[in-house]
């Protein structure tokens, strides 16, 4: 029963994902608008881009049964229970909306984004968690990033679908997006099984530093000598996407080249604002390192910050080994 159930969820999302495609076609404001954002026809193929166009019902169209199950545990569709009980209203839950479809590694849809065209709010409308869907776990971009990864020996990882699309289309298709949520550990193991080298690049703001700062705890029960993890820093006002646009592909190139090593970041958190000429601040930044060095398993890598803490806090590596308990079998 789950399996057909999921299956004709499945097909409900194919369905839909093929009729907002041909929406897409005969939406004069959609085709304007994403023509406005640079993005070309090609791209917005590539990606199975569409519209949701205005209307409470539209994909009565589509689907003959729309009382149907599937439309509802899809996520397509929103019942609506009026206050006395019995009488229950469908309609629609896209509308007005670019649609990005987000598939699974199987390349099958298995949710959407949807973007309004204006400045309205939510920006941007999300299928709910469903059976086959959760957030926490998908990866916006990878069935079409699998082989470019390959490819480039490493990936991109970004937080929004249009960093995705955007970067796709001016070069860097190796690109994935985490859906705006934090970078989960489910994430991360997902990430190293397609490649060794992962390069994340939040937005410049508040948010995607503190993205960042999660992407790292994630990454760290799972660093080994034979991976590297980097992080890249846009400027404050842009994010991948209006990087690339207003500097260009070999500036964003450059970014990447420059990025920061996984060991300098931690160091860099860990420090923060402690005043390391003090013992007060030293300390304070032992104080800030430890869980972080306690979360990674015994490497050459962890060895290396070590030393680096040690010596930014006048400290010997054995100290340091010893006061976090470095030495014993990590308990997770
Ligand atoms: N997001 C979301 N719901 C929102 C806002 C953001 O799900 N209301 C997710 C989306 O996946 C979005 C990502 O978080 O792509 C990053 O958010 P943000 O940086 O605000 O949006 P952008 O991707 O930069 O979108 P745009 O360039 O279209 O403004
Ligand atoms: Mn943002
Ligand atoms: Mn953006
Ligand atoms: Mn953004
Ligand atoms: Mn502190």
């Amino acid at each position: 029963a789950q399996q057909a159930q999921s299956q004709s969820m499945t097909e409900a999302l194919s369905q839909a994902c093929d009729y907002y495609r041909a929406q897409l076609k005969t939406a004069p404001n959609a085709i304007t608008y994403l023509k406005n954002r640079g993005l070309t026809g090609e791209v917005a193929a590539r990606f199975g881009m569409g519209y949701a166009p205005s209307g409470w019902d539209n994909l009565r169209s589509v689907f003959p049964d729309y009382e149907m199950l599937a439309l509802v545990e899809s996520g397509l569709v929103i019942d609506k229970v009026d206050e006395d009980g019995g009488n229950k209203k469908r309609y629609d839950r896209f509308r007005e909306r670019i649609m990005f479809p987000i598939r699974n590694t199987k390349g099958q849809v298995i949710g959407f984004g949807g973007r309004v065209l204006d400045n309205g709010e939510p920006k941007y409308l999300n299928s709910p968690e469903t059976p086959l869907f959760q957030k926490g776990l998908e990866l916006y971009g990878l069935f079409e990033a699998r082989q470019p990864i390959r490819d480039a020996g490493y990936v991109l990882v970004t937080e929004g679908y249009m960093d995705v699309v955007a970067l796709a289309q001016l070069g860097f298709p190796q690109a994935v997006a985490t859906l705006g949520t934090a970078c989960t550990s489910t994430h991360v193991q997902k990430l190293l099984r397609q490649t060794d080298n992962v390069i994340f690049s939040f937005d410049g703001d508040k948010a995607g530093r503190r993205a960042a700062r999660r992407a790292l705890e994630a990454c760290l029960p799972q660093v080994s000598d034979n991976k590297t993890i980097q992080f890249l820093f846009l400027p404050e006002k842009h994010d991948p996407d209006s990087f690339v646009r207003e500097f260009g592909a070999d500036a964003f190139a450059q970014e990447i080249n420059d990025a920061m090593p996984l060991s300098q970041f931690l160091l860099r958190e860990v420090t923060g604002e402690h005043d390391l000429s003090t013992p007060e601040g030293r300390a304070a930044t032992q104080y800030d390192a430890k869980p972080l060095l306690q979360a990674m398993t015994p490497s050459s890598l962890r060895l290396q910050i070590v030393r680096g803490l040690a010596s930014l806090t006048e400290s010997s590596p054995a100290e340091i080994e010893s006061l976090f308990e470095l030495s014993k079998p990590v308990s997770v």
